[in-house]
């Protein structure tokens, strides 16, 4: 079997993983879509996150899944639900640290998730590269029993990463939002041409960021495979510029490869 865990809301990006699934599984390709509290701050946007389980049904189904897992939260988190699972190290900076207790929100509901489904192949989204890489800690230390593959980032025509997070924005928002992408883009470039030290980095895409007064970042870093940022990269094939930024009320996320040579 295949896996491609989500929230719901399926978009293009969503649609890649299970199309990628379905090329590589002989058997069933299962899609779960749970809203997982556990992952959600207070403050943050739990009770107004978009769903439509009837067009998500659709979504999976032409992009060639076989079932649809949608548990209640009562069936996750019955009462008495007591267990956590947290990933220290690489769950730390970044989004682990703007977003407390959120990794263990993800890394709990993803285990009882794999342990449900039981696949042997689970597919996870580059577009969360931080989350890509925490859980494939916690597969690697906790012995679970999955192949966990990573796939590319699904992109707007404009650079903007599809998010199910999109809906809340206009055409107009959407169209500034692709700010981001053009920030990655350039520190993508002057990596390219040889630079190598962080804050240079940082600072070329910071200097993008400010050309949109309506993006507040929160954080932009190039960082090694461990996901932190020395002062100097060295090569590597998992180098990353990540970005978080606040716009138009949404907090998006975003992350582009640093390839070495
Ligand atoms: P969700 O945000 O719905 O994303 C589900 C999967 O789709 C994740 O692996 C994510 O990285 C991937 N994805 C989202 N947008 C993408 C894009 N533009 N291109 C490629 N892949 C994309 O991530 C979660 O849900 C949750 O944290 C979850 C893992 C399901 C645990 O609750």
């Amino acid at each position: 079997m295949g896996f491609v865990p989500t929230m719901g809301y399926l978009h293009e990006g969503h649609a890649e993983l299970i199309r990628r699934a379905r090329r590589e599984t002989a058997g069933p390709v299962v899609v779960s879509v749970f809203v997982n509290p556990l992952q959600f701050g207070a403050g943050e946007d739990l009770s107004r996150y978009p769903r439509d389980l009837e067009r998500d049904l659709n979504v999976a189904g032409e992009a060639g899944a076989d079932m649809l897992f949608h548990p209640s939260p009562q069936t996750m988190y019955p009462l008495g639900f007591s267990t956590q699972v947290s990933v220290s190290g690489v769950s730390e900076p970044l989004d682990g640290a703007a977003r407390p207790g959120h990794f263990t929100g993800v890394t709990t509901v993803v285990l009882k998730l794999l342990n449900m489904v039981a696949a042997r192949r689970a597919y996870f989204g580059e577009k969360d590269w931080q989350q890509l890489a925490v859980v494939r800690r916690m597969v690697q230390d906790l012995n679970v029993p999955v192949e966990v593959v990573g796939v590319p980032t699904v992109r707007e025509a404009s650079g903007l990463a599809l998010s199910s997070r999109n809906s809340y924005l206009t055409d107009e928002q959407r169209a500034r939002a692709a700010v981001l992408s053009r920030a990655l883009g350039a520190v993508q470039a002057a990596y390219a041409s040889g630079e190598r030290r962080s804050d240079a980095l940082r600072q070329v895409g910071l200097n993008v960021l400010a050309s949109e007064p309506e993006a507040v970042p929160d954080y932009l870093s190039v960082v090694n495979p461990d996901l932190q940022e020395p002062e100097l990269l060295t090569p590597h094939p998992d180098n990353r510029v990540l970005v978080a930024a606040r716009m138009f009320g949404v907090r998006l996320i975003d992350n582009m490869p640093l390839p070495g040579s």
